[in-house]
């Protein structure tokens, strides 16, 4: 898939207060400003900054994402957060089945799975992460794994729905301060054989379907993922929370595009 503009965008984990993420996110505008018709950027700050972000929404010419959703639209799910509540404050992406949600708080392919139904069910862009750990990878597991979280993930889901999907490939072993960016060689192998995948399910519209690679993408490497054929985008964490850093790492992908 070839993207006429670059898809990039950040997700600010459990950094960043409210007043923090409003300087972050005005900052990146202003900078990104000449150059906005040539991206599709998007930034997926925590929970509690979504509502002041929406009310000056107009100001900020970037897509909102959230870090999670829960599947049902209201419930007795103490802690959660429902799609109606996303809609209520401006949410156009739902993160869906981030590393450190599977592995650190036990989320199962089978939740991944209701949430990415709802979000698309409510109309919002779901962003499914996925990607395989050390331990899978040296076994020589990791197509298998990839296999299967798509698989369960998209159950259920009808063809027409997918045109809203994003999908992030994100090895667990190669995100946050002790992830190891993985070779850009070996990125393009397993988007290559997502890609393969998702048009064996879906046929065409398989093809139509973004895959972004995170996983300490900075400043250095980003531009060897992005001239690759199957990598339509880039999902950054660290390197992208200071706004003028993360300006200029969009500025060197862009002319690779
Ligand atoms: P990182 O995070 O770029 O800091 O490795 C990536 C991610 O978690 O999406």
């Amino acid at each position: 898939m070839h993207n006429k503009k670059l898809l990039i965008g950040t997700n600010t984990k459990m950094y960043k207060n409210i007043a923090d993420t409003i300087s972050y996110i005005s900052q990146l505008s202003t900078l990104t400003d000449d150059i906005r018709d040539k991206l599709t950027l998007f930034v997926i700050p925590s929970f509690t900054t979504l509502d002041r972000i929406n009310q000056h929404r107009q100001q900020y010419n970037m897509l909102l994402g959230a870090q999670n959703m829960n599947w049902e639209q209201q419930g007795q799910y103490t802690g959660e957060v429902s799609p109606l509540m996303l809609k209520e404050v401006g949410v156009d992406i739902v993160e869906i089945g981030h590393s450190e949600r599977r592995h650190i708080l036990h989320e199962t392919n089978d939740e991944v799975s209701k949430k990415v139904k709802s979000a698309l069910e409510n109309d919002f862009t779901a962003l499914l992460c996925i990607g395989e750990q050390a331990y899978e990878k040296e076994l020589g597991l990791t197509e298998e794994i990839l296999s299967i979280q798509i698989k369960t993930a998209l159950a259920n889901i009808p063809k027409n729905k997918l045109t809203k999907l994003w999908i992030a490939y994100e090895p667990v072993w190669a995100i946050g301060v002790n992830g190891k960016p993985a070779t850009a060689e070996y990125v393009e192998y397993c988007h290559q054989f997502i890609r393969d995948l998702l048009v064996t399910l879906y046929g065409n519209i398989g093809n139509d379907i973004p895959l972004l690679y995170g996983g300490s993408v900075n400043s250095q490497n980003a531009p060897e993922f992005i001239i690759k054929e199957n990598i339509d985008g880039l999902f950054v964490g660290r390197s992208a929370w200071n706004a003028e850093k993360f300006n200029e790492l969009i500025r060197i992908c862009l002319p690779l595009i």
